[in-house]
């Protein structure tokens, strides 16, 4: 059966990408549960970089809006443009996760405009954290045990590509 499938071009084998190591379950689910949380990029970015900062004060002496109180970012022209430019940059992200050499070449260029800003390796894995937690808030009960574990699966190969290429 699986054979007739793939020659119709719809495989539906489950084995892990061997560059990636995601199988074609994870992807699916990563874009899927992505699909939810683009519909409000602005307000989700600008949430995400507000755990980052509540978990690691220091990361936002990176940025010029490195003065402004928590409280007033969500004013702030810098930080909301820095908010949706991250969220279309991971939307890349999920929409290559069929492409590698699309996806590398993202992972690589994310790599070398942040280790030219001095970005340390250890405010990659916070992100993740802080992106999980906001993945949670955003789904609520669509947020399973299945698609957690693609998200830290697809996050920690795509974070530990970026390191690599620091
Ligand atoms: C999912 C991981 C990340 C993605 C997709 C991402 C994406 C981007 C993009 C697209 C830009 C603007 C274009 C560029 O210069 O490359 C940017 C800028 C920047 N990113 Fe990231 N980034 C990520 C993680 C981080 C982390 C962990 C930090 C650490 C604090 C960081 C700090 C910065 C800073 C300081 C800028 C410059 C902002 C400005 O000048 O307004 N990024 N990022």
């Amino acid at each position: 059966m699986n054979k007739v499938l793939n020659l119709l071009g719809v495989s539906h084998s489950n084995e892990p990408d061997p560059e990636t190591g995601l199988t074609r379950k994870e992807k699916h689910l990563v874009e899927r549960s992505w699909n939810l949380v683009k519909t409000n990029l602005k307000a989700n970015g600008m949430e995400l970089f507000l755990l980052l900062f509540k978990e690691c004060p220091e990361a936002q002496n990176y940025f010029p809006f490195r003065d402004i109180p928590l409280d007033e970012l969500p004013n702030n022209g810098k930080f909301k443009a820095h908010a949706v430019t991250v969220m279309y940059s991971i939307g890349s992200i999920v929409d290559n996760l069929n492409e590698n050499d699309v996806l590398i070449g993202l992972l690589q260029k994310n790599a070398e405009s942040h280790s030219k800003r001095g970005i340390p390796e250890e405010a990659y894995w916070t992100l993740k954290k802080c992106m999980m937690q906001l993945l949670k808030n955003k789904l609520g009960p669509d947020f399973s045990k299945e698609v957690e574990e693609a998200w830290d699966k697809t996050l920690t190969v795509a974070f530990t590509v970026i390191i690599k290429n620091f």
